[in-house]
């Protein structure tokens, strides 16, 4: 078969690198891709992705016999419908299933309409009346944007001051765009974090192994939140009983209730949980891999991908045995200096030879003539696979040194919530 990837990040670097292995591939192809991919894809230049007819037409000139799609923003601009509608076979959300990412308050009411736990909320699009509601409320919040806002559009106001000012931002300011013309207002909830994908074909659905992301930027879960420094799976804090919980509560209505809205979701859920003292709650839903989870996740499949992610697209994941390896795998981000607010770009990047278990995936990398220079706030995602999480803490933090560029920051403490 011949495969596209598209996307140019961290996890379409492990999507690449897990399609590789499989036995039903002839070429692989990633628009745009990255340098990392490069070594085992051709990459695509020249096209955009927002042009479906350009990349249909790439479709058509390549045979390709499938597409993956990695980020969420052409899922969200409709591609799958796009592609699907001229034959071509896609996997991922539709526009309407994606909105589950693409508009939180479509999200919230969603899950208000089915009963699936999460934190209490209102959405507003008014000023006034927000800082309204603000003022009534006797619990501590977070201020959302609706719309897709890569990672930005997420506050967690510490003083009555922040929140008026988060409001502003997205309600007045315009800082935010189309996506801050509506906005979250919710109860902050305490607890721990896990990333629970699955797989789903409709009407069913088969969780992948849990993952804890690291969203803030420095050790001990301080400084500004990221798009995620550094993961590792499994978590251990979703016991099975609480991925029963999970699966029960939040997956399995959630494809039923898209599917009874006429939503139907084929592609990877993304649930984002925190495990409150009260249940799961779910903190958001994206409609893809998550990034970096899938960097860590998608190293412990053992089934062949092609085989699972084309019985989604034809309505039979039940048919497939999904297989995990024992043990478990660490991913440590390294950044550019000055991420997430303003990070450096064009530093050369040196690597040393990686001993096996250890796979360097690239998020933000690019070509520079013949070198590889850094093109991003989160440059690479260092991976690391052994027996337990400890032994892959061990490796991957030993051979941290194998990679360099100027100015690169990392956390020291991934993965040490599951080791205490
Ligand atoms: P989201 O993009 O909605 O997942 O939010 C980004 C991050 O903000 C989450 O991973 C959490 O760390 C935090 N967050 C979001 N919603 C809440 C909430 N209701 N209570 C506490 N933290 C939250
Ligand atoms: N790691 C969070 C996300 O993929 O959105």
């Amino acid at each position: 078969m011949n495969v596209l990837i598209i996307g140019s990040g961290g996890r379409e670097h492990a999507l690449a690198w897990k399609l590789k292995q499989s036995p039903k591939l002839t070429k692989l192809y990633a628009l745009p891709g990255n340098p990392g991919i490069a070594e085992f894809a051709e990459n695509v230049n020249g096209i955009a992705v927002d042009n479906h007819a350009e990349v249909i037409r790439f479709c058509k000139d390549n045979q390709i016999d499938l597409v993956i799609v990695g980020p969420e923003v052409p899922l969200a601009d409709g591609i799958v419908d796009s592609l699907s509608a001229e034959g071509i076979r896609c996997f991922g959300p539709s526009q309407a299933a994606a909105e589950i990412e693409a508009s939180k308050v479509f999200s919230k009411n969603f899950m208000a309409r089915n009963q699936i736990p999460t934190a209490r909320y209102v959405t507003f699009s008014d000023f006034e009346e927000a800082v309204d509601h603000i003022h009534k409320i006797d619990y501590p919040v977070v201020i959302k944007a609706s719309g897709l806002a890569a990672g930005k559009g997420v506050i967690l106001p510490e003083t009555l001051d922040e929140s008026i000012s988060a409001l502003e931002a997205m309600l007045v300011k315009n800082e935010f765009a189309s996506a801050g013309a509506e906005v979250v207002i919710e109860e902050k909830l305490i607890g721990q974090e896990v990333s629970l994908m699955a797989f789903s074909d409709g009407e069913y659905c088969v969780p992948m192994i849990p993952a804890q992301d690291h969203k803030q930027l420095l050790d001990g879960d301080q400084g500004p939140n990221t798009g995620g420094m550094g993961t590792y799976a499994p978590a251990p804090v979703l016991t099975n009983e609480l991925l029963n919980e999970a699966i029960e509560k939040v997956l399995q209505p959630t494809i039923d209730g898209m599917q009874n809205e006429g939503r139907k979701f084929i592609g990877v859920l993304y649930a984002g949980l925190m495990l409150t003292k009260d249940g799961i709650r779910v903190l958001e839903f994206n409609c893809r891999f998550g990034d970096p989870e899938t960097q860590v996740v998608l190293p412990l499949l053992e089934t062949d991908l092609i085989e699972i992610l084309e019985a989604c697209i034809d309505g039979k994941l039940k048919d497939v045995n999904i297989k995990w390896k024992d043990g478990a795998a660490v991913c440590v981000v390294l950044a550019s200096k000055g991420y997430p607010e303003k990070a450096e770009n064009g530093k050369l990047v040196t690597f040393k030879k990686l001993p096996k278990d250890l796979i360097c995936f690239h998020s933000g990398t690019k070509f520079d003539e013949s070198e590889i220079v850094t093109s991003g706030g989160r440059v690479f995602g260092l991976t690391a696979f052994g027996n337990d999480i400890a032994n892959a803490v061990q490796k991957v933090y030993s051979n941290i040194d194998k990679v360099s560029f100027d100015g690169m920051q990392y956390r020291k403490d991934i993965a040490q919530k599951a080791l205490s």
